[in-house]
């Protein structure tokens, strides 16, 4: 086979009504991801020349969603072709046609379509080899309102002659089972050509893409239908019901290949994967965990039930107790080996837990360091403070790290025990060793080894009386 450059024509200007939705159809989010994207990162792995987005609804938003694409997408050359107004699928590549040098191969896609797999595609483009018309066609039980593959006689195997729409089908052509997916291969001079030979004179008064099939034939280019029978794969989303139903087959997919690779999930359909889960060996995850962008899970990582992780790194036998809920956006968590973290915490962004480092119910960390060993067990907030080895830091006790315009750091070297109930007014240093009574309010520095008691001072004045309420009154 000779190789042909490819160039991927992505269709994404329809309005998408069935969604009653003011975002554009392709920008609706799929594990995470816009729809768009999906279609953006599965052309990113067939080393396409470029990709031509096809924009009409929507078209400023759409674009701009494209601009921050990673993955498999980012390296692929992109261009934004509009398309005013929308008068067909035929009309719609027509608007895509002075970016398409005639060398190549154009691969049309719709921006709707999420689920279609790299291999596939591959497949479609060997059928097409830069010399025959080449459309992906499925079986299905139930065809109505897709375009039927009208082919010379009644076997599988016989000529394929012209796409019928749902619209302009006869009866017999409607007992057709076997469907034009939306997605073609097609030898760009030859598209060329056939293209202007389009008209609209059809039920829906469109100009249709699928019309180039009867022009090969007339032509005698060979055409040929490379049938599937995954129908995820080709599935459109056109309503949220079909969105929901996607989003199910893509968790079932995933949650498949994270136990293939030996993870162990406690029920497959309740985990909820938006972005990048990478995991080592003998992880365990309970119900219903949701992880989003990049999260990765060390050896023997067990994750409770109802945690959300976000953009983390968790590190080897580190134990997150359920109804954590952990995102490091931009600036990432870390947790280190064998931490213990939750049930009930909240870790945001820059929070670096160190080795064994517990984390209890209720405790807050943001934008701080705890290196090894420290604790901070119940109903806590560490904000822009570094902790040192094997600090205990009491129930209640937070930084008070933020003056109403700045933040400040706090400092806690290694082995301070900070009491219950402490404000710790940053900036502020607790030396190595030193020790902060419950109930103190540290305005100051603390020495090395030092106790540190900043509160009132007890008192106790004995046999005293209570107001007694009025009588008779
Ligand atoms: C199309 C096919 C049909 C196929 C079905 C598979 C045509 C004429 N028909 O029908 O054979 O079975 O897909 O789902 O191609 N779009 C534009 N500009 C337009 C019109 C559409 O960009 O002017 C985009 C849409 O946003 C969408 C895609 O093209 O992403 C398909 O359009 P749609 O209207 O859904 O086509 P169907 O009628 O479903
Ligand atoms: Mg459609």
């Amino acid at each position: 086979m000779a190789m042909h450059p490819l160039d991927v024509v992505i269709m994404a200007a329809g309005k998408g009504t069935r969604m009653k939705s003011s975002l554009p159809k392709v920008l609706h989010r799929l594990g995470g991801r816009a729809l768009l994207v999906h279609v953006m990162d599965c052309a990113g792995q067939l080393s396409a020349r470029q990709a031509v987005v096809i924009s009409g609804h929507g078209a400023t938003e759409v674009e701009a969603a494209c601009a921050g694409r990673t993955g498999a997408a980012a390296d692929l050359s992109l261009k934004f072709v509009r398309q005013e107004p929308q008068l067909g699928t035929g009309h719609a590549v027509q608007q895509a046609l002075p970016a398409l040098p005639d060398d190549g191969i154009t691969l049309v896609l719709s921006g709707d379509v999420p689920l279609t797999q790299a291999a596939t595609l591959q497949a479609l483009l060997a059928e097409c080899d830069g010399q025959r018309l080449a459309l992906l066609t499925l079986r299905m039980d139930d065809p109505t309102g897709y375009g039927r593959i009208v082919r010379a006689g009644a076997q599988a195997s016989a000529q394929v002659r012209a796409i019928v729409e749902h619209k302009d089908a006869s009866e017999a052509e409607r007992a057709i089972h076997e469907i034009y997916s939306g997605i073609m291969a097609v030898p760009t001079r030859l598209l060329r050509g056939w293209l202007a030979r389009l008209d609209n004179k059809n039920a829906q008064n469109e100009y249709y893409l699928t019309d180039i099939v009867k022009f090969a034939v007339q032509d005698g280019v060979a055409v040929v239908a490379h049938q599937i029978s995954d129908a995820a794969q080709v599935a459109g989303v056109n309503s949220p019901v079909q969105l929901a139903e996607l989003e199910r087959v893509y968790q079932q997919r995933l949650a498949t290949a994270l136990m293939e690779q030996g993870v162990r999930l406690a029920d497959p359909a309740r985990l909820d994967v938006r972005g990048l889960l990478t995991c080592g060996q003998d992880v365990e995850i309970d119900v219903n965990c949701v992880f989003e962008g990049r999260v990765s899970l060390g050896q023997g990582v067990c994750v409770g039930a109802n945690c959300v992780i976000a953009n983390a790194v968790i590190a080897a036998g580190a134990v997150i107790h359920p109804f954590t809920h952990i995102d490091g956006e931009k600036l990432g968590v870390q947790v280190g080996e064998g931490a213990l973290v939750g049930p009930f915490a909240r870790l945001r962004p820059g929070a670096h837990l160190g080795a064994e480092v517990h984390i209890g119910n209720f405790v807050e960390v943001k934008n701080s360091t705890l290196a090894k060993g420290a604790k901070a067990n119940h109903l806590a907030y560490l904000g822009d403070a570094t902790v040192g080895e094997r600090v205990n830091y009491g129930a209640g006790s937070i930084t008070a790290n933020y003056d109403g315009a700045s933040k400040h750091r706090t400092v806690i070297e290694a082995d301070v025990h900070v009491g219950s109930n402490c404000v710790l007014v940053a900036p502020v240093t607790i030396g190595t060793g030193a020790t902060v009574g419950g109930g103190s309010t540290i305005t100051a520095d603390v020495p090395a080894g030092a106790l540190s008691v900043a509160r009132g001072r007890q008192v106790n004045i004995a046999n005293w009386a209570r107001p007694v309420k009025p009588t008779g009154v």
